[in-house]
């Protein structure tokens, strides 16, 4: 089960929501995808697979193509059939961060993505607004979630803060954080307004890793020290071309909690 994934049991009532990982519907496989809606006839579907490792989308674009935009036509296609909502998440990556509006960019902004990864998420975006009535999509910022089980930044260097180590982070990319629990909440409310459309998700304010580490240094008064870092260091361990800033705001539902809010719940529910 992906990060966002992982909360859609407690999100939504778990006796009428079906939850799949890539083993029961792989979303590259038409005909497994239409046996399970046949199956199942679902009212709503929440479409979060996707291949979100940015540097492997980059080294096989057609892999990234296939799972992100393929996968998603697929998908939509066979809601199409069904007639319902279709709520697909997408990512602030879309945007290119140059030229960064104030506080971030919004819905009405023109996204231009940088990398391969964001290519085949606004394809997919446009797939999904080319074949649904009902559609929600929803940009998230970096996305924290998962608790310990998950192995990106924040589980990464939470374990060696609290244990007072050394880190070198980087100070020179910055964005904002969508919770996952958070997210889900987000879309729950708009399924149940039966509020369509474009929305962006996250927290207020931007954040590099660097600012992430300290506030975690902060918030368990640890001795560990904080080295800030250029991307440039991390460039071969992390060849695909990321944004400067990729910091989202709302027109629709302006940000009300703040990155550091975000975090803090997150920790508190999930990691401590
Ligand atoms: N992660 C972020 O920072 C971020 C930010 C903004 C938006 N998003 C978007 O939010 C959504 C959820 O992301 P996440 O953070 O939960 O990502 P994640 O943890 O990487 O989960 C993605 C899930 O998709 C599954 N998957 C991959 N290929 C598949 C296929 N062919 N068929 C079925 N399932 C497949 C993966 O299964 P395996 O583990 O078996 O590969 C994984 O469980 C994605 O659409 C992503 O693009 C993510």
């Amino acid at each position: 089960m992906g990060t966002v994934g992982s909360y859609a049991k407690a999100a939504f009532n778990e006796s009428a929501v079906f939850i799949m990982g890539r083993m029961d519907l792989d979303i590259t496989n038409v005909n497994q995808i239409k046996k399970v809606f046949d199956k199942i006839k679902p009212t709503v579907v929440i479409h979060l697979a996707a291949l979100t490792n940015v540097d492997l989308c980059e080294k096989n674009p057609d892999l990234a193509k296939k799972i992100n935009a393929d996968g998603t036509k697929n998908m939509t296609l066979i809601a199409k059939k069904y007639n319902i909502p279709f709520v697909y998440i997408s990512t602030s990556a879309v945007f290119d961060g140059k030229n960064l509006p104030n506080e971030g960019y919004s819905e009405e902004d023109q996204p231009h993505p940088a990398n391969v990864y964001a290519k085949t998420k606004l394809l997919g975006e446009e797939i999904v607004k080319e074949n649904i009535k009902d559609y929600i999509i929803v940009r998230g910022a970096w996305m924290i979630g998962g608790g310990k089980k998950e192995k990106k930044f924040i589980s990464y260097i939470f374990d060696k803060i609290k244990n007072g180590e050394t880190l070198r982070v980087v100070n020179d990319r910055f964005g904002t954080l969508t919770y996952a629990k958070d997210l889900l909440e987000f879309v729950k409310e708009r399924l149940s307004r039966k509020e369509f459309g474009l929305f962006h998700f996250g927290s207020k304010g931007m954040c590099s890793r660097f600012d992430i580490a300290n506030f975690i240094k902060k918030e368990f008064r640890s001795n560990s020290i904080i080295e800030p870092v250029s991307s440039k260091e991390f460039a071969e361990q992390f060849p695909a071309p990321r944004p400067t800033y990729e910091v989202i705001k709302s027109v629709k539902f302006p940000l009300t909690s703040s990155w550091q809010t975000t975090l803090k719940n997150y920790m508190e529910n999930d990691l401590l």
